[in-house]
């Protein structure tokens, strides 16, 4: 049976992920954090751990020892919050930096790490970035960085890792609006998109499916974002 790792599977996109990979009928190594939305079922193993710390990211390597070797892992897990959000909340600049480069940055790396030796032939990491990671947003400032710096580390994982592990870069757009987003910034954010559609969680998925099985795709970034980073943001309906 196939193995895949993918952190952050509790929810959302990973649960997607982790539900895909199962259907699929691989084994699904779920990492998960504080919420973990997986129904118990064969070929799934959920592991815990707080990515910001430590202790916790060291533990977890111990444990992944244990379920490989691995054909597949993907970097998914991530915190998203604003500078000015964390300010208000009375966290540092520092401590926001620390969390957001600890779960972006050093966890896949030391979990990466970690796998040295427990990869199969033909394997494949595929790492969750974002369009950001080449758009920088002021608001985000914190976020943005973190996430530049673990794409940067991904392509430098294309050429460490190559031939036996092809590692890629996916960068999602807006992937699904949530309940708490008003109708306005809905239709902003889709206004600033090709496709005027939400993505949804299946569109990432396939990207993720594609890299998985395509043996002569390596060190790619595959924006999957309806156009949004190439959408003119610029008045064009001037004349002169
Ligand atoms: N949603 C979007 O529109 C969007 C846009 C661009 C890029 N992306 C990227 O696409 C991926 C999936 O998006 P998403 O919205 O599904 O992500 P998400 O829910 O914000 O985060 C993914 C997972 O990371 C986990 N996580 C957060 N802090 C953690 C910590 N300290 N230790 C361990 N795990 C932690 C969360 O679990 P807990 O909540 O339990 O901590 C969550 O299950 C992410 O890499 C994200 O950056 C998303």
């Amino acid at each position: 049976m196939k193995t895949v790792l993918i952190t952050g599977a509790g929810k959302r996109l990973g649960r997607q992920l982790a539900e895909y990979w199962l259907a699929q009928g691989w084994r699904v190594v779920a990492h998960y954090n504080s919420v973990n939305e997986l129904a118990p079922q064969p070929g799934l193993i959920t592991l815990q751990a707080d990515l910001s710390e430590l202790n916790d990211v060291r533990r977890l390597c111990d444990e992944l020892a244990s379920y490989g070797p691995y054909d597949g892992v993907i970097h998914n897990a991530s915190c998203f919050v604003a500078d000015a959000q964390a300010q208000q909340q009375g966290v540092s600049l520092a401590r926001q930096a620390e969390q957001h480069f600890a779960v972006h940055v050093y966890a896949p790396m030391m979990i990466t790490e970690a796998l040295t030796g427990l990869w199969c032939e033909q394997a494949w990491m595929t790492v969750i970035t974002d369009i950001y990671s080449d758009l920088p947003n002021e608001r985000f400032a914190v976020y943005c960085a973190s996430k530049a710096a673990l794409q940067n580390w991904a392509l430098s994982m294309a050429q460490r890792l190559s031939p036996q592990v092809r590692t890629n870069v996916v960068q999602p757009g807006p992937i699904q609006f949530l309940p708490e987003h008003s109708q306005a910034y809905r239709e902003m954010v889709l206004s600033q998109s090709l496709i005027k559609q939400e993505l949804g969680y299946q569109a990432i998925t396939e990207a993720c499916a594609y890299l998985a099985g395509s043996q002569s795709v390596c060190g790619s970034v595959l924006r999957v974002d309806g156009g949004r980073l190439v959408a003119n943001r610029y008045d064009q309906t001037f004349s002169d």
